[in-house]
């Protein structure tokens, strides 16, 4: 009775041992899904995939990382409320898509000509102020990890915009930022909010006149095939903030926790070194494609719409709150009133 009884308990321990066994917890892994909304042959697409190998390898398989791209899973608006609701785990939202959240201060990152350079941008995005930045997402439930580029945006549309003139009355799609929306209004411009799935079907039935891109969101999207003019006016920045939800997070073990940092660590230096040259070699592809015509804007014309769109600026202090810009001003050395 006795043998039975504890051949019974060995064999109780055996199986819990065999369930917390490497074995069992690799058939078990931790999934992420990340979802977003360009395709894969962009930084952001690339970056995440990036990010998802190193995942797999650190954790040595105990977390798979399922990336979701091109809206495959959630639309913008949709994929904030998804993260928050921990329906997915991580995100790469563009920056103008953090004011619907109540996060305004994200929306500095908008305004038209506040960085000249990536070194500008990266003395941001790179240093303390990027992460008192991220440290403002934690009351949404989302705990912000980086800051991945895109790059500068040109202005697409089907006739040329080389002044502040030509814009007038064109419908616009733009991302869902208030700031964007004064930019576009500063030289006449009817500012529409879109999903960025929705944008090529907008430009190719006419809802929308033109809009703003980094060329690979452009090229991959194939906006150009329904674009007929570009003007590389790199007058504003398109860049990510990698999230999740911070219950999950938090919920991580903690070696987890060190080898996913390593590992978006890693995605973020492949991230802003790759940015450049993919909207480089998506410009050329753009040009080899013969269907857009691509305007490189005199400094004096790039001048013209500095000045235009300036005012934004001032305009939108409120909003973003005069700390948020001034801090900003004091990394890049940009004067508003030295124009
Ligand atoms: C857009 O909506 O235009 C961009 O935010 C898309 C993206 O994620 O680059």
């Amino acid at each position: 009775m006795l043998t039975t009884r504890r051949s019974l308990v060995l064999a109780c321990v055996a199986a819990l041992a065999a369930l917390s066994s490497p074995l069992a917890l690799a058939q078990a892994p931790i999934v992420i899904k990340f979802s977003h909304v360009v395709a894969n042959d962009t930084p952001k697409g690339k970056a995440s995939e990036f990010f998802a190998k190193r995942a797999a390898e650190l954790t040595k398989g105990r977390v798979k990382v399922e990336v979701y791209a091109n809206s495959t899973l959630y639309k913008d608006k949709e994929e904030m409320e998804a993260l928050q609701l921990g329906a997915v785990q991580m995100l790469a939202p563009s920056l103008a898509k953090f004011g619907p959240l109540g996060v305004k201060e994200f929306e500095v990152f908008d305004l038209p000509f506040i960085f000249d350079n990536d070194a500008e941008l990266h003395k941001v995005t790179q240093g303390p102020l990027g992460q008192k930045l991220l440290a403002k997402l934690e009351s949404k439930g989302i705990r912000g990890l980086a800051f991945w580029d895109n790059g500068f945006k040109s202005f697409s549309a089907n006739k040329p915009l080389k002044t502040p003139d030509d814009f007038k009355g064109q419908k616009m799609r733009i991302q869902s930022s208030k700031v964007l929306e004064a930019q576009m209004r500063a030289v006449g411009a009817l500012p529409q909010v879109m999903a960025f799935s929705e944008v090529y079907q907008a430009l190719q039935t006419g809802v929308v006149d033109g809009t703003e891109n980094p060329h690979s969101n452009l090229y991959t999207q194939k906006m150009y095939e329904v674009q007929k003019h570009m003007t590389l006016s790199e007058h504003g920045y398109l860049g990510y903030a990698v999230i999740v939800n911070k219950k999950f997070w938090d919920g991580l073990p903690t070696d987890v926790h060190g080898q996913l940092e390593q590992a978006l660590k890693e995605a973020t230096v492949y991230a802003n070194k790759i940015a450049k040259e993919e909207n480089d070699a998506a410009l050329e592809k753009v040009k080899a494609a013969g269907k857009t015509q691509v305007y490189q804007p005199t400094p004096a014309e790039r001048l013209a719409l500095k000045k235009a769109m300036a005012k934004v600026h001032k305009e939108m202090e409120s909003r973003i709150g005069k700390e948020t810009i001034d801090a900003v001003y004091k990394e890049t050395g940009f004067d508003p009133n030295k124009l």
